[in-house]
C-alpha cells in the first residue's frame, strides 16, 4: 500500500454522513450511481485496468464476494471492507486463499438489531399486521371485546438461537418484558456472561420448551434450513417464530405450512430466503409481520458502522491486529 491515504472504491451506496466520516480517512472513488448491468465490480476491473490503483473496496450485502468477484479482484486490492455483521455473501476462505484482509461491522449494530428483534415479536404477538389493515383499511368498526386478540409476552418464554451480541441484547430486552429466555448456541456460554438463561443443547430441545422461537444466528453450514417441518413438529401451538437472522436459515416451505394450517400462532420476520423477492406466499399470512431487512437500519447503527470499519481498515494500514478482522 502506498503512501497517504488508502486508495478505496466504494461498490455499495451509504448514507452522506457516513461518505464524509469515510473520506476523512480514504481516498475514495464511488461505483456509477446506476451501475451497468455487469456490476459495480466490474467498473472497478475497468477502472483498474486504466490505471487507477485500489488498496481496499468498501461495500455491503448487496454485492457478492464470491469466487467470481474475488478471483476478477485487482492485485493491488489487498483489503475487503463489509458494511454488515454477516458475511455469508463472501467467500471467507478464498479470501483468505488470495491474501485479502475482511474487516465486518459486530458490535456496534447490536443495539439497533435487538430493538428490532423486539418489535417484530411485538408484532407478531399482538396481530399488528391484521390491526395495521384494520384501521388503514378504514374499515374498523369501533372497539369490541372479541377483537384482533393476541398473546401477553410477559410470563412466556423465549427461546434464543444463537447468544451472540446480538442475542445477549435480545435476551436482556426479553427479561425486561418479564420472559423466561432460553438459549441455544453451538456451546454453553460461561455462567458470567449470561443474566440467568438456560442453555438447551440442541434447537429442538430449545422450541419444545418456548413460546418464541428468536434467529439471532448466522447463516452457515449448521444453521442453513434449522427450521424445518421436523423442528416445527415439536412446537407448541402458540409459537412465534421471530427472524432477525437470514432467510436461509428458515425453510419456507416449512414455516408456511404451519403459519397457513395455525399449527403455531405466528411470525415476526426481518429477513427472507432470496431476498428482495419475498416469498409471494408471505403477503397472504395474515399472521406474518414483515419488514424489509431494516434490522440495522437507524442512524446509531449506520454510523456506528462506518466508524469500526474505519477504525479496522486503519489499524491495518498501520500493520496492527483488529478486533473487527475477519479474515
Ligand atoms: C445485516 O443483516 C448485517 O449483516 O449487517
Amino acid at each position: 500500500m502506498g503512501k497517504g491515504k488508502p486508495r478505496v472504491f466504494v461498490a455499495s451506496t451509504f448514507l452522506p454522513e457516513v461518505c464524509s466520516e469515510f473520506a476523512e480517512v480514504f481516498d475514495l472513488t464511488f461505483a456509477a450511481e446506476a451501475s451497468d448491468a455487469s456490476g459495480p465490480l466490474n467498473e472497478l476491473t475497468t477502472l483498474s485496468e486504466e490505471g487507477m490503483r485500489f488498496d481496499g473496496v468498501l461495500f455491503s450485502l448487496d454485492v457478492a464476494m464470491r469466487s467470481e468477484q474475488i478471483a476478477g479482484l485487482p492485485e493491488s486490492v489487498s483489503f475487503l471492507a463489509t458494511y454488515s455483521v454477516g458475511t455469508d455473501h463472501i467467500d471467507l476462505e478464498l479470501a483468505r486463499a488470495n491474501g485479502l484482509a475482511v474487516f465486518n461491522t459486530p458490535g456496534v449494530l447490536a443495539d439497533s438489531v435487538a430493538e428490532n428483534a423486539i418489535f417484530l415479536m411485538l408484532g407478531a404477538a399482538r396481530r399488528a399486521t391484521e390491526s395495521i389493515e384494520l384501521i388503514r383499511g378504514r374499515s374498523w368498526p369501533g372497539w369490541n371485546p372479541t377483537q384482533l386478540v393476541g398473546v401477553q409476552l410477559s410470563g412466556r418464554t423465549l427461546g434464543i438461537v444463537g447468544m451472540g451480541d446480538i442475542g445477549e441484547r435480545i435476551a436482556a430486552r426479553g427479561a425486561a418484558l418479564g420472559m423466561k429466555v432460553l438459549y441455544h448456541n453451538r456451546r454453553a456460554l460461561p455462567a458470567s456472561h449470561l443474566h440467568g438463561e438456560g442453555y438447551r443443547a440442541t434447537a429442538a430441545a430449545l422450541v419444545e420448551d418456548s413460546d418464541v422461537l428468536m434467529l439471532a444466528c448466522p447463516s452457515t453450514e449448521e444453521t442453513r434450513g434449522l427450521v424445518n417441518e421436523a423442528l416445527l413438529s415439536v412446537a407448541k401451538p402458540d409459537l412465534l417464530v421471530v427472524n432477525i437472522a437470514r432467510g436461509d436459515v428458515v425453510e419456507d416451505d416449512a414455516l408456511i405450512a404451519a403459519l397457513a394450517s395455525n399449527r403455531i400462532r405466528g411470525a415476526g420476520l426481518d429477513v427472507f430466503a432470496g431476498e428482495p423477492a419475498v416469498d409471494p406466499r408471505y403477503f397472504d399470512l395474515p399472521n406474518v409481520f414483515m419488514m424489509p431487512h431494516i434490522g440495522s437500519s437507524t442512524i446509531e447503527a449506520r454510523l456506528g458502522m462506518g466508524r469500526i470499519l474505519i477504525e479496522g481498515v486503519s489499524r491495518f494500514t498501520a500493520g496492527e491486529d483488529a478486533p473487527n478482522r475477519v479474515v
